[in-house]
């Protein structure tokens, strides 16, 4: 084994442990429906994230949410893999806004998935989101203060 697959697998042990013990702290007692998530930033940082549901339901935060944020409160703006597992005996892949949501950070993220029986699904976010949002497509011109968007910005 090459040391890059070596220091690659143990970043990959790494997301899967932060992802689990997020999932541990899941606050979701109305759907009882627990979620943990990790992402790895292109430096190599891991960051995770647990839904947090509310009495509002609408005001829930999906986990892969969470680890975005705390990503981008360390500083990390890139992202390279997200981890995410469930109390779901299947894979469950992120939903549609985690996926739009994760694609602003990493649109060529590789995205990770394992469930209660212990099986493990990968795609590209490609797959997930063929059409990804992206503001810049859609309006011309400078925008926005130096520093605001993920890209550009290390
Ligand atoms: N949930 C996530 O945390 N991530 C997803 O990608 C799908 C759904 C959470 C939100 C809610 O707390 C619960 O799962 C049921 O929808």
């Amino acid at each position: 084994m090459t040391r890059y697959e070596m220091e690659s697998d143990t970043k990959l042990a790494e997301l899967r442990d932060t992802a689990r013990r997020a999932m541990e702290r899941a606050y979701s007692p109305y759907s009882g429906f627990c979620v943990g998530a990790a992402v790895e930033t292109r430096e190599g940082s891991v960051h995770g994230g647990c839904n947090v549901e509310n009495a509002s339901f609408s005001v829930t935060i999906c986990a892969e949410r969470v680890a975005i944020g705390a990503a981008v409160t360390s500083g990390g703006r890139k992202l390279k893999r997200v981890y995410v597992c469930s109390t779901s005996a299947e894979p469950v892949p992120p939903c549609g806004v985690c996926r739009q949501a994760l694609s602003e950070f990493g649109p060529d993220l590789e995205v990770i998935s394992e469930g209660m029986d212990g099986r493990v699904r990968t795609w590209t976010l490609a797959d997930l989101l063929p059409e990804q949002f992206r503001l810049e497509d859609h309006v011309a011109g400078p925008r926005s203060e130096p520093g605001a968007r993920a890209e550009g910005h290390s």
